[in-house]
Order: structure tokens, then sequence, then C-alpha cells
């Protein structure tokens, strides 16, 4: 009798935890027809953002980038990239028509506390580093004597410019929380930072991650027209046709053209499939109701939304036994590295989740019929993202005007992607490559998504060099 009854437990249990994954499935659906609905809320909302400010949820940010990278900057110039868990400092020494003769860099991960405390300690954290940094240049790079050295400064948050080199925070993303920076200028947070330091330094250029990834690709490839992250956090940027920005009141750029930061992680439409998990994710997150895109596609949350759903499959359907092991309990605890690993498991008997769920839940023992189901969500939740995030990419082609093939015209539109979720989430980037093919059709050959390792800081120091305080001695 007791056999009997563990067993009927048993069976009862994997009918709850399985229709738990099949109503997952079902709400994390994206059929082709759902996902175009997203594209075209998408297009609509970029109109809205660039026609006024405040206009949509998508900020549409100007980024006084007006020019991109040619391929004569020259010099040396610095970078800093703060944005993700990780900031990075490089040096890059451009040589013009040579290309990068030498560059080099160094990652420094940012202690947590730092990313919810001041911005005075953020920012005397960043720049010690760069001075240390500084302090290593070698003989191989060369500053022309009496020059002040010059940095672009990669910014992953959104930020109201000023002017190319000048920038108000906006508001915090990705975990990042330090209210007394909200509304600075974050360049004159740095160089007062560096100045307290004694660090001679002149920021030339701020730009978004997005924006220096654009730079970085187009000085390799002159088809690119837009970047896209998919990361810690996701976002993208394109370049409009200045005339197509109704709320820029500047004056029109020679090159007629503005590369515009959507921030679209802050997108929202009634079209995106959301579940419980995400709307309590969310309304427990630092940053409640906004870059809702953002919490179900990129690095930092797709982990988070899987611990969600085996918490519900715990308490639910005793997926773990009769107990609940706590270290589930704790939020953040499955990064979505661990989820990929799991994910990418080929083993028959699928040693790498057994052993996730050893180290990271400490469930010891756990089955094979386990260990698949957790596979199967893990799958769900990474393709929902990944084909959400080719619609995003099907939304910015649409708007300018790249989704469909032009009679006798033939135009190749190149988008240079960036970030660890893409880089490393091997099932994630070919299922959001595959979906861009799909949604594309007869246009897809046209389209070539391209990586562009570590652009964003390049791009930065591309940037400063061609805004570089001294341009206009070398050009007489
Ligand atoms: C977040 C930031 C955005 C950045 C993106 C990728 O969405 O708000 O500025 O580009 O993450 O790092």
């Amino acid at each position: 009798v007791v056999v009997m009854r563990r067993q009927m437990k048993s069976s009862g249990r994997w009918a709850k935890a399985e229709a738990i994954l099949r109503e997952l499935e079902e709400k994390c659906g994206t059929p082709t027809a759902k996902l175009r609905q997203v594209a075209d809320a998408m297009t609509v909302e970029m109109h809205a953002g660039l026609a006024s400010e405040g206009g949509s949820k998508l900020k549409m940010l100007i980024s006084y980038v007006d020019n991109l990278p040619t391929g004569d900057e020259k010099g040396l110039f610095y970078a800093l990239d703060l944005g993700g868990t990780n900031f990075r400092v490089m040096r890059v020494q451009l040589g013009g028509k040579d290309g990068i003769m030498k560059q080099e860099f160094e990652e420094v991960s940012i202690p947590p506390h730092l990313m919810v405390g001041s911005s005075h300690e953020l920012f005397d954290f960043i720049a010690a580093a760069l001075a240390k940094f500084v302090d290593t240049e070698g003989e191989d790079f060369h500053l022309l004597p009496g020059r002040q050295r010059e940095l672009g400064f990669t910014f992953s948050f959104p930020v109201r410019q000023l002017s190319l080199a000048s920038g108000t925070l906006i508001k915090w993303t990705k975990g990042f929380l330090i209210e007394d920076a909200v509304g600075q200028d974050v360049v004159g947070e740095l160089t007062k930072a560096m100045e307290r330091l004694g660090l001679d330094m002149r920021v030339a250029a701020l730009v978004n991650d997005t924006v220096g990834t654009l730079a970085g690709g187009r000085y390799n490839n002159p088809d690119v027209i837009a970047a896209v992250i998919l990361g810690t956090g996701t976002n993208a940027a394109y370049v409009e046709r200045a005339h197509a920005i109704p709320k820029w009141q500047g004056l029109l750029p020679k090159s007629g053209e503005m590369v515009i930061n959507m921030e679209w992680g802050n997108f929202r439409s009634s079209h995106l499939p959301l579940t419980e998990y995400d709307q309590i994710l969310d309304a427990e997150s630092l940053n409640p109701g906004e870059q809702i895109f953002e919490k179900i596609i990129s690095g930092m949350y797709l982990g988070e939304i899987v611990r969600r759903v085996l918490c519900r499959m715990a308490e639910e359907a005793s997926f773990f036994g009769d107990t609940i092991p706590p270290k589930l309990k704790i939020p953040f605890i499955l990064r979505t590295p661990d989820m990929s690993a799991m994910h990418h498991d080929t083993s028959p008997d699928l040693k790498v989740v057994g052993s996730k769920l050893k180290d990271i839940l400490e469930v010891p023992n756990s089955s094979l019929k386990m260990r698949k189901i957790i596979v199967e969500i893990c799958d769900i939740v990474a393709t929902r993202g990944a084909r959400l995030s080719a619609a995003g990419i099907l939304g910015i082609l649409k708007k300018l005007g790249r989704d469909t093939v032009k009679e006798g015209e033939k135009q190749r539109s190149v988008i240079a992607l960036d970030g660890g979720l893409f880089e490393h989430y091997t099932k994630f980037r070919k299922c959001m490559e595959s979906t861009l093919k799909e949604l594309l059709g007869d246009v897809a050959e046209d389209i070539v998504v391209e990586h562009s390792n570590d652009g964003s800081g390049i791009g930065a120091a591309l940037l400063a060099a061609s805004h570089s305080q001294y341009l206009e001695i070398d050009n007489s």
C-alpha cells in the first residue's frame, strides 16, 4: 500500500509539473503572426518616439553622432566601457588607413555594493582603475608631445545627451541603482573623479554601447546600419535620416544622418507574450514597470525566469520532493550562463543539468525525468527571448524600408551584434538568426547579422578620435 501510494503521489507530481510546463509553453508562444505584430508595434513606437520627447515608451535618444568612423582616425585613444557586470578600460593606437596598430584592454568586475551605492564611490572606483591602466602604457603607444589623453566613454544606460561629450542619466537599468547620479551629467561626474585622482584625461565622446558597437561595426564594414546588444541588457541603435526626426531641434547635420539610441529594452506592447512569472519578476525588481522587453529577453533575467518556474513547480508539484530546496528561493541564484550550460547539455543522462542542480540548488539527486523538464523550461524561455529579439530587428528594418526587396536595387544591410548572450548562448543566437530569416523571407539574403566583437569600446575610441580637440590642428 505504501509503495502504491508513493507511486500515485509521484505520478500526480509529474502530471502537475507537466501541466505547469505546458501552460508555460502556451503563454510564451511566439508564432510568426505574433512576431509580426510585435515588429509592427515596434515600428509604430519608433515613429512616436522620434516625433516628440516622451511620445513613446521608446525614448529614441539622439546620440549626437552624425558621422560614423571613416577609417582615417589616427592617434592614441582610450576607452572606458561601463554597463554590464564588468567594466573595461582599453587603449588603442589608430593608424589611419593602416587601421588599428595595437590595442590593449583590461576587465575589472564591479563590486556589487558599488552598483547600489553613491555616485561618488562608483566614479572614484572607475577613475582609479583607469588611472592604474594608464600607468601601464608601454612604448608601443604614442601620444604626440604636449597632448592630453582623450577618452571615449561607453556608458550603457539611458542618457539624455546634451552634446556628443555630455549627457544626463535618465534612469538606471540592469541592477544598478545609484539615486544621486540620476539627472547628473555622467561625464562631469567622471571628470571630477579623474581630477580628484590627478588623472589628466578629457572625455571626447559619451556613447551608449549600441552606438559604440554601431561605430565599431561601421569601421569594419560600410554596410552596417544598426547595432543590437544582447547581453546583460538589450538595446539597439541605428542610423536615421535627420529629417525623419521631428523632435530634433538642432541644425540638420551635414551628413543628413543621426544615430538614434532606441533604448528598446523599455519597449512594451499588448502583443508581448507575458506570463505570471514575468509579472512578479517585474514587480519585485529594482525598476518595476520599466524595461519589460529587456526583462523577457536579456541575460540578466532569463535564468531568473527559469528559477521562478522551478519555484512554482517545487511548491505546487513537489518537483524536488516534499521540501523546497532553500537555495531555490534566492533571487538571481540561477544565472543565465548556468541556464545556457543546462540547455546545451547533450549527454544522454543530462549530467550537466544534474551537477548544476547539485552545485547551485543543493539538490543532490535528480532523476532524468526532472532534468529533461528543466531543459524544456530553458528552451521555452530562451526561445521566446530569441524570437522576440528577431522581431525587434524586423521592426528597425521596417522603419528603414529595408524589409522588402526593392526592384532593380540590391541593398545589403548589416546589423552589428554584440553581448554575452549573443556570443555565448549558442541556442539563443541560432534561434534568433533563424527566426529573422523566417520573418524576412525573400529579403533574408540581403540582411546580414555580424558579430562585432567588443566593438563598443573600439567604437567609443574611434568616436573620441573623430571628435578630438586636436583635430583642427591636424587638418590645418
Ligand atoms: C540597458 C540599457 C541600455 C543598454 C542595454 C545593453 O537596456 O538601458 O542603455 O544599451 O542595457 O547594454
